[in-house]
Order: structure tokens, then C-alpha cells, then sequence
């Protein structure tokens, strides 16, 4: 027998109270609440074993571990797909969300049949996708079917080894009230499958649209719910697709994966690169830390005498102060008219950098295109301290190792305990500055 626990959830905002309310305490509505019956998860029928022994069990969750056959996506959850993982894949409509997880269906369906539930999208659309990304869809199943209990009925009939709703936004219940895509039937909905998942241990990917605003009954609101939170982040400008972990029950978060839109799917950039390599000077490679993981990056400065009182700074894919420290730090301590010049700072393929370690990058960058000099290919990775010193970043080895492989041989980093052919060691800018001087 399952027992019930009500739960009341805001309909404006998703707040949840285990207690009725009349004005959400969150969102501020009046009269909001509504009532969801939660069933509890019945996980009688579940013969794995209970009782591990302590020096087996490093092992044990790794044996249970599906693979995606894909080194990316495996990578990124902490070594495959565990039974009755319930996946959340949100991201911008656009950025490649149908596409991922067609492949990935593909790749999965050497496990067992994997059933697609489209919402968005026809039977034929999806057919058609299949063609031109060349995909084998022998055991993949489509249904356009969205009505979430029958849906439920089907799938234990149909037993598959994966189930990929696209989207949550598209399915309903029709068990409470609302709109198809509201707060209530998105929360519904989510609860059911969650409940399907663990009780029948099938891993469920379920796809959300996030906007660019954040979102709006979206799928923020479910993100407690469901085992493993995954985005997919990219400009519709640049092909470069970052799918980024922000929760994992089952592995590592933080973790990333990147891949490369390509007119026949997404396509995984195994050894991290993203450059476009190029000899002119203002560009400069640097190595950034995600998740695990260095990605080789490249920085791009144009640094242009200007005529007008204030000197602008312009920067995509770094934080534009940033840039105006950097800019600060230089014409302190190399005594370089800087302050008088615009400077564009840009990153290759969209990509991001928070990461400290690449301020002495982004401070080479700029001189060599104020002096108009090309460094050669060279790796620099360096934090630049308001001194003008050059600081040592976390992970340096595995960055240089990582650019090895890359073909990379000339380094110019902080001074460390990291040895080894090509690698120069600086204190500051002015060991820096002398690269751009001298000869
Ligand atoms: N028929 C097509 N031919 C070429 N490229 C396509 C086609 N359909 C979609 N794409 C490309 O694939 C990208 C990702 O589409 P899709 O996987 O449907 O995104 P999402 O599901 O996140 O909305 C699109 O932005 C587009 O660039
Ligand atoms: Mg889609």
C-alpha cells in the first residue's frame, strides 16, 4: 500500500510547504496554494542486495553503472548512468538539446530499447534528425504521446533501458489542474516519473527550456527533486556547446563536457581545445581550469590609441573589470601609457574565464598587441597579483601536461616546483615586458 504526503506548492512561483498558505511567503500571491498528493516510492520490489562488504563497495556503484558510449557524457557523470537516475537537462532553446540527447539515444540503445517522448517536436521531425545526423535508430522508439499517466502505463509495458522526455514543459497530469507547463503540472509531472524511475529502476533524461532571463516555471523549480542537474551553455554566434554539471548525486559536480555543433550532430572536443590558431599579434593562449579538467584557450587583445578624453575598455567572455585592473596593474608598474589607449579583450568560441589563472594571459595579450609583437606559440597561465607579481594557480602541472599533449612546448608561468623542458618561470611583469622589448 503507498501512503500519501500532501504538499502545497505555490503556483506562481513553486515555493513548496508542507502546510496550506494563503499569501506565498515567496512570491508574495495571494491565494496559490495548491495541493499535491505525493506518493511515496514503493521500492519493495528492488532484489539488489543491502548488506555490502566495506572493501567491496568502492566497486559496487561503479558495476551498476550504465555506459552513454560517449567518453564525454560518461565523464561528466562520474563514469555512466545509474539505474533510476533521474536527469535534468535544461539549457536556451536552440543550444542543441534535441540533437544530444537523439545521439545519445542512439548510443544507449546498444542496453535495451530507449524510448524519445517528443512534446516539441513530430514523429517525422524527429525522423528526419535521425537522417541527417546519421544515426542507426534501430531500438529507438518515438512517441508524441504527452499525457503523463499514460505515458507511464506505455513505458511499463514497453520497458526500456532509458526514457528522454523532451521537453517537461510539453507533458501534463491530468491528475491536477493548470497549464501545460505551469509550476503545478511541471512539478506533477516530474514527481510521477521520479517515482516511475526508482521504482522500476530506469534512468529518465528529462529536457527543460531555460530562457535567457532565467526562467519562468521553469526548470529551477524541480531542480531539488530530480538526482542530477545538467546545463547546456553556448552562443548561437559560435558552434563551441558546454554542458556543465551543477548537481550530481551519483558523481562529481562542476564537471564539464564539451562538444562542437556540427551540421551532423554535437561532436566531443576530447582533448579541450578551443583555438583558432593564429600568429598575429594580441593573441595569446592560456589554459583554464573547469570542472576537473584545463581547456586550452585562446585570449585576443586589440589595444588602439585613443583620441577621445576617456580611454575605453571592451571585453566578451571576461568580466570587464577585470580588464581595467589588468590595464591599471600595467600602466603602474611597467610605467606603459596605457590609460590612454581603448583595449577589446575577447576569448575564442564563446568560452568564459573566471579563472585567476588566466590574468597573465590576459596582461600578455594587451602588450603584444600594444607592441605589436607576436610571442610564438607559447602557453602563458599566471595569476598577476595588484604588485605586478606573478602568482602561482592551482593545477599547473596538469595544464602543462594537458598543452603538451596539444602540441604546445614553450610555457611561461609563475614561479613553482613544476620543472621540465620549454618552461620559463617569471616573478612579474616587468620578466614578462622584457619578451616584448627585447629581441
Ligand atoms: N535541419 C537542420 N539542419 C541543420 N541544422 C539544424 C537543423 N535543425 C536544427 N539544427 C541546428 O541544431 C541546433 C540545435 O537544435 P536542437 O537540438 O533542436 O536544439 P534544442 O532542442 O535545444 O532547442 C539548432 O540551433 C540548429 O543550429
Ligand atoms: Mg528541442
Amino acid at each position: 500500500m503507498s501512503k500519501k504526503k500532501t504538499l502545497y506548492v505555490c503556483d506562481n512561483c513553486g515555493y513548496e510547504s508542507p502546510k496550506w498558505f494563503g499569501k506565498c511567503p515567496v512570491c508574495a500571491e495571494w491565494n496559490t496554494a495548491r495541493e499535491l498528493k505525493l506518493e511515496e516510492i514503493n521500492n519493495m520490489g528492488d532484489d539488489r542486495p543491502y548488506v555490502f562488504l566495506l572493501k567491496e563497495a568502492s566497486q559496487i556503484e561503479e558495476n551498476l553503472r550504465f555506459s552513454t558510449y560517449s567518453e564525454e557524457i560518461d565523464n561528466l557523470l562520474g563514469g555512466g548512468v545509474v539505474p533510476g537516475q533521474v536527469i535534468l537537462l535544461g539549457g536556451e532553446p536552440g543550444v542543441g538539446k534535441s540533437t544530444l540527447a537523439l545521439q545519445l539515444a542512439e548510443k544507449f540503445s546498444v542496453h535495451g530499447n530507449v524510448l524519445y517522448v517528443s512534446g516539441e517536436e513530430s514523429v517525422s521531425q524527429i525522423g528526419l534528425r535521425a537522417k541527417r545526423l546519421g544515426l542507426n535508430e534501430n531500438s529507438i522508439y518515438i512517441t508524441t504521446k504527452n499525457e503523463i499517466e499514460s505515458l507511464i502505463l506505455a513505458i511499463k509495458k514497453q520497458k526500456p533501458v532509458l526514457v528522454i522526455l523532451d521537453s517537461i514543459q510539453t507533458i501534463y497530469s491530468n491528475s491536477v489542474e493548470g497549464v501545460v507547463g505551469g509550476v503545478l503540472q511541471i512539478r506533477t509531472v516530474v514527481e510521477k516519473i521520479r517515482k516511475f524511475s526508482k521504482e522500476n529502476n530506469v534512468p529518465i533524461l528529462l529536457i527543460a527550456h531555460v530562457n535567457k532571463e532565467g526562467n519562468i516555471a521553469g526548470p529551477k523549480l524541480v531542480e531539488h527533486i530530480v538526482d542530477t542537474v545538467i546545463y547546456f551553455e553556448g552562443e548561437k554566434s559560435t558552434d563551441l556547446r558546454i554542458l556543465r554539471v551543477l548537481k550530481n548525486r551519483f558523481g562529481p559536480s562542476g564537471e564539464i563536457a564539451i562538444f562542437q555543433m556540427q551540421n551532423d550532430g554535437l561532436k566531443e572536443l576530447k582533448d579541450k581545445i578551443f583555438i583558432e590558431e593564429s600568429n598575429m599579434p594580441g593573441n595569446v593562449v592560456t589554459s583554464l581550469f573547469e570542472g576537473t579538467r584545463p581547456i586550452l584557450v585562446q585570449v585576443q587583445s586589440l589595444v588602439s590609441r585613443d583620441k577621445m578624453a576617456t580611454a575605453r575598455r571592451i571585453s566578451h567572455g571576461i568580466d570587464v573589470r577585470k580588464i581595467i585592473i589588468i590595464a591599471a596593474v600595467i600602466s603602474k608598474h611597467l610605467n606603459l601609457p596605457i590609460d590612454s589607449h581603448d583595449i577589446y579583450v575577447n576569448v575564442s568560441g564563446g568560452l568564459k574565464i573566471t579563472d585567476p589563472a588566466c590574468d597573465l594571459a590576459i596582461a600578455s595579450s594587451v602588450l603584444s598587441s600594444l607592441f605589436n609583437k607576436f610571442l610564438g606559440k607559447t602557453v602563458i597561465i599566471g595569476e598577476v597579483g595588484l604588485d605586478g607579481s606573478v602568482r602561482k594557480v592551482h593545477n599547473l602541472k596538469k595544464r602543462i601536461d594537458n598543452a603538451r599533449k596539444a602540441g604546445y612546448k614553450r610555457f611561461i608561468v609563475p614561479y613553482d616546483e613544476v620543472n621540465g623542458e620549454g618552461i620559463i618561470k617569471i616573478r612579474n611583469l616587468r620578466d614578462l615586458y622584457k619578451y616584448f622589448v627585447e629581441d
